[in-house]
This record gives C-alpha cells, structure tokens and sequence, in this order.
C-alpha cells in the first residue's frame, strides 16, 4: 500500500490497494484504518468494486447508518444515493459533518463516484481539530463546557411541506452536542459545530456571558458564526476531483467536508455507506 499525503493539513491518497481486497483481508484493512486516523480523509483512484465489496469494505469499520431522507440502494439499505441528476437542488453544500442531527453522527463515511460531471461537483474536507487547535485561547476558555443544538428539520425539512416537516422533527428530535468534542480514538479535540446542522448555544446564556439581551441573541450568533467559518479556512482543507469508481473513506469525528453544487444540469452520482457513530463528549 502506497501513501502520498496531499497537504500538510488534511488527506492522502492511497495506491496499490483494492478495497473489495481490503474487505477480506484483516492485516489490510488495519494498515488503511491506521492511515484513516493520521490523515482524516483517503482517497482511492478509479476502485473497481461492486456494491457488495463496497458495503463489506465500509461495514469492516462498524455498522452502516440508513438515512430517513436520502433513499438507499434496495439491495445494499446501507448505500445511500446522493444522486443529482434532475433537480438542481443539493443538500450537501455546505460544511458539515454527516448526522450531527443525530444522537450519535457517523464515524464516518466510505464514498463512491459512480457517475461525475466533466469538470465541477468537487469535494472539500476540512481538518475540524486544526480548526480548535489554531482558535485564540481566550476563544478555546469561552468554549469549555459549552453546547449547541442540532437539528434536522432546518435542513433536509426546509424543502418539506409544514406537515412532512414536524413529522421530520418528531421522529428525530433535535440533539444536543459539546462544541467541543474528544476524538475517542486519538483523543484530538474537535471543533463539533457546523453549517449544516448546528442551530444555536443550549446553555451560551449564563452571567459569565451575558449581562443585556444583547449579549445573547446576536453575541451568541456572532460566537456561533464565527466558529462555524473556521471550517472555511483553506489551510485547513483538501479538494477532491472527482473521476468514476474513485472512493473517499472520511473520519466524520475530526472532519466536515463540501460537496460543491456548481455543475448542474450534468448529473453527478455518488453512493455513500455511513458508519454509526458514537455519543460524542
Ligand atoms: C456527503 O455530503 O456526505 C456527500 C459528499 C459528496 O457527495 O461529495
């Protein structure tokens, strides 16, 4: 297996290694979960593998998530489709990490390119532990203990009728996260709030923050805004073009990525298997 880092931030790229082959080979597949865990994000170029070997390949890392909106392949439910070929509309333009809505997001993701436009419908990762590392430290005191909301409903609902949408919410009720959380593995701490899911501060209105309304509503926006847009930060980040048959393997724990929507009316069609996660603290 050969590995070329392709910043000094964030993602390699992985050669001389098929993962229908990793799937089945436990020395293998330890040797990539090692990479995963260093770089954040792999990639691997032009994978010939069918949904079978791609589902075994991700399921090596823990059981795979269904998605209440995004549909599934009918003979692989943990293969979602994030297919865009007659609607411009995309969901995944912006930064986030996959599930946050959820009481426990992904672990992570493995990725594959079944059809891309010629050229746009890049993808961008973002290292979410250089984020915290890099924030001022009177900024990192001002986290400690700190929690935001996140939810679903004003996301994947904001499409929805009235109706569809609080029967979104009441199925998966909004969650609460530490801003910051601990890598289980590497035990990094990890800048937890994001673009795609995070709403608001739960517990920001205290007497240490707050002293007028002012204070809570837009002072809390602006915190909250400015921690969000640490994810846009270049050197925090790699790019991906995109060819047929390559696969993207991410850590959704440390990491949020950018699906760019920049190509329609080419299509572009992507099936990702997502891995539960734990309960982040
Ligand atoms: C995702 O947001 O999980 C999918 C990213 C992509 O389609 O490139």
């Amino acid at each position: 297996m050969k590995i070329r880092p392709i910043t000094p931030a964030i993602g390699a790229e992985i050669s001389s290694v098929h993962l229908g082959e990793a799937a089945r080979d436990a020395g293998l597949f330890a040797q990539i979960k090692a990479a995963l865990l260093q770089y954040k994000v792999l990639f691997f170029r032009r994978q010939d593998i069918t949904r079978a070997e791609h589902v075994a390949f991700a399921g090596r890392f823990g059981a795979l998530e269904t998605h209440p909106v995004a549909g599934s392949d009918p003979d692989h439910p943990g293969l979602v489709r994030i297919y865009r070929s007659d609607n411009p509309h995309s969901y995944e333009n912006n930064y986030h990490c996959d599930g946050l809505w959820r009481p426990n997001p992904a672990m992570g993701a493995v990725l594959r390119c079944i059809e891309c436009p010629e050229i746009g419908g890049d993808t961008i990762w973002v290292n979410m532990v250089k984020a915290y590392e890099e924030l001022p430290e009177e900024v990192k005191r001002k986290l400690d203990g700190l929690r935001a909301r996140a939810s679903i409903e004003q996301s994947f609902g904001a499409v929805m009728t009235p109706e569809a949408r609080a029967k979104l919410a009441q199925d998966h009720p909004a969650v609460e996260h530490p801003v910051v959380r601990t890598h289980p593995e590497t035990g990094e701490k990890v800048l937890f709030v994001g673009a795609g899911f995070t709403t608001h501060f739960t517990n920001y209105s205290t007497p240490a923050n707050v002293r007028h309304g002012i204070d809570k509503a837009p002072g809390a926006a602006l915190l909250l805004n400015y921690l969000i847009s640490r994810a846009t930060i270049p050197e925090y980040q790699v790019r991906w073009s995109w060819q047929q048959g390559d696969v993207a393997v991410w850590d959704n724990r440390s990491t949020q990525h950018y699906a760019l929507n920049d190509y329609w009316p080419a299509p572009r069609k992507m099936e990702r298997a997502g891995i539960i996660g734990d309960i982040p603290c």
